[in-house]
């Protein structure tokens, strides 16, 4: 069988490399992929414009490709999958309809409250008037989103009405997000831990995948700004097995049967991020797609095939599928470009020391492969991903593959893990 992987992240260089890795799997496209994905084995990438959606159905044709699996949201909100599964290619990613659930935020904060789904109190605007007419009767800090798709820049926090008030003026007025500002929520602010909870769900099936926790500022012990996540681990020990089943019968299996009653079922990976604190769970948001980076360490883990995982799915046969995980624990460091999140710069000449250890694995980013070289293209350049027997060995090993990669400027955190480890 042939997979076309659409996305160009760590996420998409770890979904390819896995695909790659079964037997039954004869090539990889990753449409446009990075400088990872043109060098591993069985692996390939392609170019078209993925607002194109036709000139990706003609390939898929003439390449007779078996699956598709969309990486990235905007894609998926632009309703790829729609039109894919509507030409009959197989396509694993949920609709149109269904991704508005991060595609929206208001969208996704009526479900909640219409399927009594846990999650903090808020008020959605389309205007800038009333909502700094809203910003006097609430108590600060307080969470301003715009409600679009935003690049994972549109949630700032604030701690007075002085800074709401600039949110509201960038977001409304500035056009700071563009029309993905067109509405605004703003949002009580949540106190708590953070956990990514991700599934896959296939209509009125899911199968939670292997607990995770991102770390989402840019510095060490969580400080400075958010960016898409500087790390992860699994398993994270904050999901303990009660929170695991409450987050199941709380958020995931309510979504899945609103979703059903909307006519909108879900196909596809559906990540849940959430605020916990003493044993209470909220839900932050929905992703309609895996996490970049939880991707790479929750599939350095997965021992099953990935491709049969997503066949059952679209199958809707979850049911009788069994997955399976490593007992060892994996720990990711995304190595930046400095000056990430915010300005940097590209294509610095990458230098890389190749390894051989299966418990290993250098996952790429932003980067691009030219004459012979790879350089940097982004501001995550790469997810140093390793196994260990607990989560500190894991941490280890990761850090020692972090230095096995040399470019001018790189940076990483140097703390990865230590929420599992305390
Ligand atoms: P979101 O894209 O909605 O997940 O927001 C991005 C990040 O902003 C989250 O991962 C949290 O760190 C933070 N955040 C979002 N909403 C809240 C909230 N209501 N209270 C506290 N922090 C939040
Ligand atoms: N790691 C956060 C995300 O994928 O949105």
């Amino acid at each position: 069988m042939k997979i076309l992987v659409i996305g160009s992240g760590g996420r998409e260089h770890a979904l390819a490399w896995k695909c790659a890795q079964d037997s039954n799997v004869e090539h990889v496209y990753v449409c446009p992929g990075n400088a990872g994905t043109h060098l591993e084995n069985k692996v390939s990438n392609v170019e078209f414009d993925l607002n194109e959606f036709s000139s990706i159905e003609k390939f898929s044709l003439i390449e007779k490709i078996g699956l598709v699996i969309i990486g990235p949201e905007q894609p998926l909100v632009d309703g790829l999958t729609d039109y894919l599964q509507s030409k009959n290619i197989k396509t694993f990613g949920p609709s149109k309809n269904a991704a508005q659930l991060e595609g929206s935020k208001t969208f996704s904060k009526d479900f909640f409250v219409k399927y009594g789904i846990p999650t903090a109190k808020y008020k959605s605007f389309d205007n800038f008037k009333d909502s700094i007419q809203y910003l006097h009767e609430i108590a600060f800090p307080t969470v301003i989103k715009a409600d679009g798709l935003a690049a994972g820049k549109g949630v700032i926090i604030c701690q007075n009405f002085e800074e709401a008030e600039q949110a509201l003026n960038s977001i409304f007025n500035d056009k700071a997000f563009g029309t993905a500002g067109n509405r605004v929520v703003v949002e009580e602010f949540l106190e708590g831990e953070e956990a990514s909870f991700i599934a896959v769900v296939s209509k009125d099936k899911i199968i939670p995948l292997a607990t995770s926790q991102d770390h989402k500022a840019v510095g060490d012990g969580d400080k400075g700004l958010n960016t898409g996540g500087m790390g992860a681990y699994s398993p994270a020990p904050i999901v303990t097995k009660e929170i695991h089943e409450k987050i199941l019968n709380e958020v995931m299996y309510p979504t899945m049967n609103g979703l059903i009653e909307e006519g909108s079922p879900y196909l596809g990976f559906l990540y849940a991020g959430l605020m916990i604190k003493d044993g209470e769970i909220k839900v932050l948001e929905f992703n309609c797609r895996f996490g970049d980076p939880e991707t790479q360490p929750i599939l350095l883990r997965l021992n099953s095939s990935l491709v049969e995982l997503c066949n059952a799915a679209i199958e809707n046969k979850l049911d009788t599928y069994s997955i399976e995980w490593t007992d060892k624990h994996s720990c990711g460091v995304v190595i930046a470009s400095e000056g990430y999140p915010e300005s940097y710069k590209s294509n610095k000449e990458v230098s890389i020391k190749e390894n051989v250890d299966e418990d290993l694995k250098l996952f790429h980013a932003g980067t691009k492969y030219e004459n012979g070289a790879v350089l940097t293209n982004g501001g995550r350049v790469f997810c140093a991903t390793a196994l260990g027997n607990d989560l500190k060995d894991a941490q280890k090993n990761a850090y020692n593959l972090v230095n096995n990669v040399e470019f001018e400027g790189a940076f990483f955190r140097s703390d990865i893990g230590f929420k599992g480890i305390k």
